[in-house]
Parts: structure tokens; C-alpha cells; sequence
């Protein structure tokens, strides 16, 4: 007989209509839809069109109409500044308000753009939240990335206000945030900067304020007016989140109001299996994609308690910090990234700190972001004594493709398998011909259409990249730009990007734009960036660089410079710490690097002189340039 996955899975392929209209009868509507899934205008699918609804009601108002507004809505812990402060759903709401009353007051009206570049403080999601409120589209950009980056974003969203903060807090050092904004400001062309900055003060450094440009958080709230919600169409965007795509430009990736309203609200139960009252916790960062669907929306969708952590695995203090928060806040879920747990097993292997606390209320670890490896899964399994899923997603979907749907039915786990589909998605691997291959071969992962409610709609003011990004190459399906297989099981098993991206420290990043900068550096005549792997963060970048000829500087200056514009022009999240130069590199005899053979040496994987390489005894200089900078100890020949 059929487990309640298998039912759901295949009902939510065979009828996405009843099984969406369904769902989405669990959320508030200002008006309910006109059609559940409109494929009018193909391939641009639109979810609950005609629907009116607000995304900020549906997190806070609502819960707290059905007698919830007493409970613990966000719970603020942040070893960095010994703070640790509740918000109900009451409070929270009315902070809320209040902030949309500010941007009301400031000018902002349903569809403008609101930039929020925050550390993470409750202000953050209040910030988002009440962008939702008032219909206005929120983009949030990590703390970690560099001015140039902001700018690029600035000029894409053309935000009518930037919110932002004077600093964020990691483990050794204060950021001042505000220079930062302004150097991005004065970067952004001028017909894309605000109108009016937002700041909010932290007592660890305080911001230097533009008169007539910047406000302060606090004295702007002190005579805020609440502003009530305001309902939307659900194909409405509600944000714009830039990831990495395969250039320097990052993509704009949009979600709608109702899809994902909806979506998101039938995931906590479903795949996380956890419900009103419950606390979960994602250790992520609002500015990732796993922060707006798991710190701030998610959660609040379904009245759960979301924890808002302002620290680090490791460091604030020491690696029992996530069992303490698991134990002092009651924590039920917790979502982080493999990165995460890597710190932890290296500072404290055999779980030590882990005793000094109650995790009784503790049921499920889930990771993401990156590959889980076997060693981190099981030493997760043996030191917390609970079920440890593996779940595969990406900013584009804004939830899982596949997991472990704990809440549906829970399948026994297989090391490197985030399991199967999740309902909604329906998973293929295609040959070069979009053809599904065999079970076990491996192939492109691509989604056939329409993709499930929540997923991106399409790229910001960029339809055309959206298709030529995801829907080109294999027509009637979305590609993931992941490679993998789907065993006589029916799991699926994510191996590689197929194009560019790396991921480090669960933190994705584009390598062609990592390029883009070396190449720029006046003595690189070419070069190349991989994501070779790395213990702690997974995979890091490192910069392979042929100089020009007649270059006499010294090369070790030449690495300082090189890495130092990557952390000026991406950002120290990039974590771009290791270059070397190399007298040619290996390509095709059609000129193109053989990026894959140089990775494969670099991580002391077994490789195939390729049939089409110009000169082979290149392979050869390359290992010893590997190995000098501490990679292909053991590799082959
Ligand atoms: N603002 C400013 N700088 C930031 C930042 C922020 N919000 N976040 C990170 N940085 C900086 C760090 O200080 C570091 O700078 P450094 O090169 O001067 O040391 C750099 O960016 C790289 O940061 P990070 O990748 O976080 O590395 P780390 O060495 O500080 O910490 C881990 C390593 C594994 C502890 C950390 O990456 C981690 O906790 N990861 C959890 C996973 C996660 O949150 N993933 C997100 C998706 S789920
Ligand atoms: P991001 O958009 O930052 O969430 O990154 C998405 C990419 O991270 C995916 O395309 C994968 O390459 C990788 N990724 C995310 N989750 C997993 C996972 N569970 N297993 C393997 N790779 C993953």
C-alpha cells in the first residue's frame, strides 16, 4: 500500500491543482483565487492568479486573531552581544507596523523597492516583514558582500529606501556596514540610488549620519503611525533575492506573495514536520535564501517560534553554542548548513560540550546548501540520536526539491542521497537530448514544468535570462544546474554543478566572476578559478593565473593584489585566500581550460588525460604548482 509520501507525491503530479487549491486553503485570502495554476502564457506559469493576499498577515496578524499572540513569535539569541530578547506575535506585529508606518511615511508604496542590508538582528526580518505589510518588494544582500556587490544590486532594484545597520558583529571584529553602504551608493548610478537611507544604530559602532539623506531607525519609530496590511495580488512579487549565475551580474531571483505563502506554510508540517507552538530554528543568515524561507517566513507562516541567531557554530563562545540554544529555547528543529557541523566536529570530535545540555526537545537536524558528507552525517547521527536529513534546494526553488518529508513519511536514510522528491516536483535526470536515462546513470537534474508554487516566477525586469538561464536547454523542464541520479530506489543523488557555481562554507559563489577580477589585474594575461575541495567549508576558490609576458614584479605581489580585489570586489564571504601563477594552463587543442582535469588533480581524484588536451606534460607543471601551494599531495600520474 501506498505511504502517505507516495500518495502525495503522486496526486501533487497528477492533479497540481486540487492538491495546491487544497493547501492554500490553510492560509488567509483576502479574495481566494480565480484559477490555481494559470499555464496561459507558457513558459511563464503564474500560481493563484486573481488571488488577493498579504504575505505579513499570514506570518504575524493572523496567528494572532486565532489566539496566538501571546506566544513567542521570534526569539533574538546573539552570543556576540550577550543579548538574548523575545518578541511575541503581538510585539513583533507591532513593531512591525510600525516600521511599515516609517517607510509609508517615507514614500513607499506597493511595488517599490526596499534594499535591506542587515546584520542579523531582529530588525532584519522586522524590516521584511513590514515591506510585505505595505506590498513594497524587499531585496535583502548578505552582510558579507563588498560595496561593488551592493552596488550591482542597487543599480538592478533601483530601491526607493535602503534599510540598513552601523555594524555587524562577527566573531573577531565589528564591520562597520555604513561606509560600506556608502561607497555602494556613490558606485550606483545615479538614477538608481535611494531616496532615503534608514539606519539603525547598534551600540558596538555608531554610524556616521548624511543629513537630509539618512534617518535614524529609532527616532523614525518613535512617531511611527502603524501601518495595517494591504492586500496584494498573489502574483504580486513579495522579494527580489540576487544570487551567483554564471557571470559577474547576479541574477535576480523573484517570489510571488501567494505561491509562496502557500508553499511554504505546507512545508513546515510536511517536510519538517513541525506545526503551530513548535520552535525551529534555521542557523542561516536572513541574506541567504534559507534565511527568508526559514528565519522569517516559514516558521511564521505556520505560528511557529523562529530563532534569530546572531553567532557562529564555533568561536561565540565555543562549540557547544548550538546545544545550548537547542536546550535553552526548546528547540524541536534545527536547519544549518554540513559547513556548520564540519566547525563543530573539529573543535569538539567526540560531541563533549554536547552533555551539558538537555536536547530531550530536539527531533530533527536538517542540513542543506551543499553536499552532505558521510563523515559529518554520521558523526550528526551518533551525537545527537535523531534523524539527520540530507535536503537539496536552491535559492531559484525557495524550497526543497528533494528530502526526507518527515512529516509525510520517513524513509530510511542512504549516505549522499537527500532521498526523493519532494510532492511538487518532479525530478528527472535527461541525457544531452532531454531524454530520461536509465536508474543509476548519472545525467542533468532538471524539473519538468510547471514547477511547484514558491519557486521563482522568473529573474527581476529579465524574463529572458530567466528562459535562457533554466528553461533553453531542456525544453518542457527547469534545469537545476546540478548533475546526479536517481537510483532503482527512486533517490536521488546530487553529485556537481554543471556549470561554474561552487559552494563554500554553504555560501554560493560564481567562479567565472571570481575571473573576471583576476583577469583584470593589468599583469594576468588568463586565467582560472576552481572550487577545489576543502575540509571545513567544502569547497574554497583558488586562482590559477598566467602573466603576460615581460611581467618582472614580484609573483607573490601579484597574488596579494589579485586576492585583495576579490575581497574588495565580491567580499570576504568569497573566502578567496589562495593564488598561484602558473606558466601556461592545460586546454583543449580548441582553446577551452580543462577546468575538471585541473580539479581532479587538486583534489587527488583519479583522472583521464583528456583525448582533446593540447600538450600533456602540462598536466605535470600543474601538479607541481598544486602541490607547492599545499593541494594534489597524492594524485596520479
Ligand atoms: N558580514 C561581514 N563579514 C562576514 C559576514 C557578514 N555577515 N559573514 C561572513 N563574513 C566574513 C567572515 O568574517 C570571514 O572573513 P575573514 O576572511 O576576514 O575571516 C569571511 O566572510 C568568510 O566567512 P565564513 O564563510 O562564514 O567563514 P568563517 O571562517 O568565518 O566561518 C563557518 C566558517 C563554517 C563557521 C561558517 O561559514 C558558518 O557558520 N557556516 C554556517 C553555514 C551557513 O550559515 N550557511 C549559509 C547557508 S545555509
Ligand atoms: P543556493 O542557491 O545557495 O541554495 O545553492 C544551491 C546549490 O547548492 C545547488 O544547486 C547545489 O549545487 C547545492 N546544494 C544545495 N543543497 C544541496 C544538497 N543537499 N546536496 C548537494 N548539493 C546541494
Amino acid at each position: 500500500m501506498a505511504n502517505p509520501y507516495e500518495i502525495a507525491f503522486e496526486r501533487s503530479i497528477r492533479d497540481p491543482d486540487g492538491f495546491w487549491g487544497e493547501a492554500a486553503e490553510s492560509v488567509h485570502w483576502y479574495k481566494k483565487w480565480d484559477t490555481v495554476l494559470d499555464d496561459s502564457n507558457k513558459p511563464f506559469y503564474r500560481w493563484f492568479k486573481g488571488g488577493e493576499i498579504n504575505t505579513c498577515y499570514n506570518a504575524l496578524d493572523r496567528h494572532i486573531e486565532t489566539g496566538r499572540g501571546d506566544q513567542a513569535a521570534l526569539i533574538y539569541d546573539s552570543p556576540v552581544t550577550d543579548t538574548i530578547q523575545t518578541y511575541t506575535f503581538s510585539e513583533l506585529r507591532d513593531e512591525t507596523a510600525g516600521f511599515a508606518g516609517v517607510l509609508a511615511d517615507l514614500g513607499v508604496q506597493k511595488g517599490d523597492r526596499v534594499l535591506i542590508y542587515m546584520p542579523m538582528i531582529p530588525q532584519a526580518a522586522m524590516a521584511m516583514l513590514a515591506c510585505a505589510r505595505i506590498g513594497a518588494v524587499h531585496s535583502v544582500v548578505f552582510g558579507g558582500f563588498a560595496a561593488n556587490e551592493l552596488a550591482t544590486r542597487i543599480n538592478d532594484a533601483k530601491p526607493k529606501i535602503i534599510v540598513s545597520a552601523s555594524c555587524g558583529i562577527e566573531v573577531t571584529r565589528v564591520i562597520p556596514y555604513k561606509p560600506l553602504l556608502d561607497e555602494a551608493i556613490k558606485m550606483a548610478n545615479a538614477d538608481s540610488r535611494p531616496d532615503k537611507c534608514v539606519i539603525f544604530q547598534r551600540s558596538q559602532a555608531s554610524a556616521e549620519m548624511m543629513d537630509g539623506r539618512d534617518v535614524d531607525w529609532a527616532e523614525a519609530m518613535a512617531s511611527a503611525r502603524p501601518h495595517d496590511c494591504v492586500p496584494v495580488a498573489a502574483t504580486d512579487p513579495l522579494y527580489i533575492l540576487y544570487t551567483s549565475g554564471t557571470t559577474g551580474e547576479p541574477k535576480g531571483v523573484v517570489r510571488d506573495n501567494g505561491g509562496h505563502v502557500v508553499a511554504l506554510n505546507w512545508t513546515m508540517k510536511n517536510i519538517y514536520n513541525v506545526d503551530a507552538g513548535d520552535v525551529y530554528w534555521a542557523a542561516s543568515d536572513v541574506g541567504w535564501v534559507v534565511g527568508h524561507s526559514y528565519i522569517v517566513y516559514g516558521p511564521l507562516f505556520r505560528g511557529c517560534t523562529t530563532v534569530l541567531f546572531e553567532g557562529k557554530p564555533v568561536g561565540t563562545p565555543d562549540a557547544g553554542v548550538f546545544w545550548r540554544v537547542i536546550s535553552e529555547h526548546q528547540v524541536k528543529c534545527m536547519f544549518t548548513a554540513p559547513t556548520a557541523f564540519r566547525a563543530i566536529k573539529r573543535e569538539d570530535p567526540n560531541a563533549e560540550l554536547m552533555k551539558k545540555y538537555d536536547l530531550s526537545k530536539f527531533e530533527s537536524l536538517f542540513l542543506a546548501g551543499e553536499r552532505l558528507d558521510p563523515d559529518t552525517l554520521h558523526w550528526a547521527e551518533k551525537a545527537l540520536n535523531v534523524p539527520v536529513i540530507d535536503h537539496w534546494w536552491q535559492t531559484e526553488t525557495g524550497w526543497a526539491i528533494c528530502a526526507n518529508c518527515l512529516g509525510l513519511h520517513y524513509f530510511p536514510v542512504k549516505e549522499g542521497s537527500p532521498t526523493k522528491p519532494v510532492p511538487g516536483w518532479n525530478v528527472q535526470v535527461v541525457n544531452t537530448d532531454n531524454q530520461a536515462v536509465p536508474a543509476g546513470e548519472i545525467g542533468a537534474l532538471v524539473v519538468r514544468l510547471p514547477l511547484p508554487p514558491g519557486s521563482l516566477p522568473t529573474l527581476w525586469n529579465n524574463d529572458q535570462r530567466y528562459i535562457d538561464s533554466y528553461l533553453d536547454e531542456f525544453p518542457g523542464a527547469y534545469k537545476t544546474a546540478d548533475a546526479g541520479f536517481i537510483d532503482e530506489d527512486g533517490y536521488v543523488f546530487v553529485m556537481s554543478r554543471t556549470d561554474d557555481i561552487i559552494n563554500v562554507a554553504g555560501h554560493r559563489l560564481s567562479t567565472g566572476a571570481m575571473e573576471e577580477i583576476l583577469a583584470d589585474h593589468p599583469d594576468v594575461a588568463e586565467c582560472a578559478v576552481l572550487g577545489v575541495a576543502d575540509q571545513l567549508k567544502g569547497q574554497i576558490p583558488v586562482g590559477f593565473m598566467v602573466l603576460n609576458a615581460g611581467v618582472t614584479r614580484d609573483k607573490n605581489e601579484i597574488i596579494k593584489e589579485v586576492i585583495q580585489a576579490v575581497r574588495d570586489r565580491i567580499g570576504p564571504v568569497a573566502s578567496f585566500k589562495t593564488a598561484t601563477v602558473v606558466g601556461r594552463l592545460p586546454k583543449t587543442r580548441s582553446g577551452k581550460i580543462l577546468r575538471g582535469t585541473i580539479q581532479k588533480i587538486a583534489d587527488n581524484q583519479p583522472y583521464k588525460v583528456p583525448a582533446t588536451i593540447d600538450d600533456p606534460t602540462i598536466l605535470g607543471e600543474m601538479k607541481e604548482a598544486l602541490v607547492e601551494i599545499g593541494y594534489a599531495k597524492t594524485g596520479n600520474d
